[in-house]
């Protein structure tokens, strides 16, 4: 058994990368560590992963990979020994999903080790599986990245749509995390909707960044809002993007489309294109990645529906798809749990 530990279990997304190694059958969790909680057994803190045995220790104990489930700029400072030390080492948070500085600093502020982007892979099995088997630092995407690179990475490859692209997405509210805001008391999101970050959000620099790299010309340009939905999990992303003039799909438009998105993810077990809109619950607690693709013939423009659980997929899931190749295991190894219904 592989022994990992888990930096910070005490927010969402630690307490749900301990969940699902917990059912690993080649990893072991062997040390978690948490700010608010050293010194107490784990499930005090968090009664479901009380069967895990494990105590919060203020810091990692002898362990052959990390997972990082900090808030940016700690998390990076945090990793550092591990790094330096070459171990495995998986960051969940934003530190290095950027590839150049000038594209980090805007958004985060300085950054604690900029010599160490260069070397760092964005961890999106689904474009990115042969480095993330050859790096020995991977950075876990943004659930909103996810949903909106998959959705849109197969039109941008084979050139179908014009560079300029809207991604509408509806996250749940574990989303922005287990810190108190008002915002996300129940009876300020409770029965209402509201779109949030209209003059730019963090994860939109990733998103230019990927599918800029599936793109022969400069950056393409995109239109990112998200929005709350009184949910606790799960995102719904539907991208909107003008088909190419010269975009022969053919006579039946949406059977092509169809064809050339199955074939792109043809080895991402992951990855289900579906033949109706799907709908977040049917991600819930999973891995999986739903994506609806279509064709709106009257104005032109290719729909991209795409759903995934934002602290499965969207986060700690993709993180273990991702552990799994980095330490040379099945991708599916401790994530073949189906989505929970109703
Ligand atoms: N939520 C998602 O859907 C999602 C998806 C993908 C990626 N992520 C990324 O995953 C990371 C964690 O997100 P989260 O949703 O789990 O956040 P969270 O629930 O708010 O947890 C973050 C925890 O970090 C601890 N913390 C905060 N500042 C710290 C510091 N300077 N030093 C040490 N500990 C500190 C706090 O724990 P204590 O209470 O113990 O102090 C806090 O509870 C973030 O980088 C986020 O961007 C989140």
């Amino acid at each position: 058994m592989v022994r990992v530990g888990i930096i910070n279990v005490t927010g969402y997304m630690g307490a749900e990368a301990a969940r699902l190694l917990h059912g690993h059958p080649e990893v072991e969790l062997t040390s978690v560590t948490g700010r608010s909680a050293a010194g107490q057994p784990l499930g005090e803190v968090f009664p479901h992963l009380g069967p895990l045995g494990l105590t919060v220790e203020e810091e990692l104990g002898e362990v052959d990979a990390v997972v990082s489930a900090l808030p940016h700029s700690a998390s990076a400072q945090a990793l550092l020994p591990y790094i330096e030390r070459g171990l495995p080492v998986l960051d969940l948070s934003a530190d290095f999903r950027l590839r150049r500085l000038e594209d980090y600093e805007p958004w985060y502020g300085a950054h604690p080790a900029p010599h160490l982007l260069a070397e760092a892979v964005f961890g999106l099995p689904e474009l990115h599986r042969e480095e993330i088997a050859r790096s020995k630092l991977v950075a876990g995407p943004g659930c909103h990245a996810t949903a909106a690179i998959l959705a849109l990475a197969p039109a941008v490859r084979h050139g179908l749509i014009e560079p300029d692209m809207v991604v509408d997405s509806k996250t749940g509210i574990s989303g922005a995390g287990r810190s108190l805001g008002l915002s996300y008391h129940f009876s300020e999101a409770n029965e209402g909707v509201s779109a949030y970050g209209l003059s730019g959000h963090r994860q939109l620099p990733e998103m230019t960044q990927e599918l800029g790299a599936l793109w022969e010309a400069p950056a393409p340009r995109i239109t990112f809002v998200p929005h709350l939905i009184p949910m606790t999990r799960g995102i719904l992303v539907t991208c909107y993007a003008s088909l190419r003039q010269d975009a022969d799909l053919g006579k039946d438009a949406v059977a092509r489309l169809r064809e050339l998105y199955c074939d792109f993810y043809r080895d991402s077990p992951f990855v289900r294109i579906v033949d109706q809109p799907p709908s977040t619950k049917q991600t819930l607690g999973c891995n999986d990645c739903l994506l609806y693709p279509t064709v709106d013939g009257r104005a032109g423009r290719l729909i991209v529906v795409s759903v995934l659980d934002n602290l499965v997929k969207g986060g700690a899931g993709q993180g273990v798809q991702c552990l799994n190749l980095m330490l040379g295991l099945p991708e599916t190894a401790g994530l073949s749990g189906l989505a929970l219904y109703p």
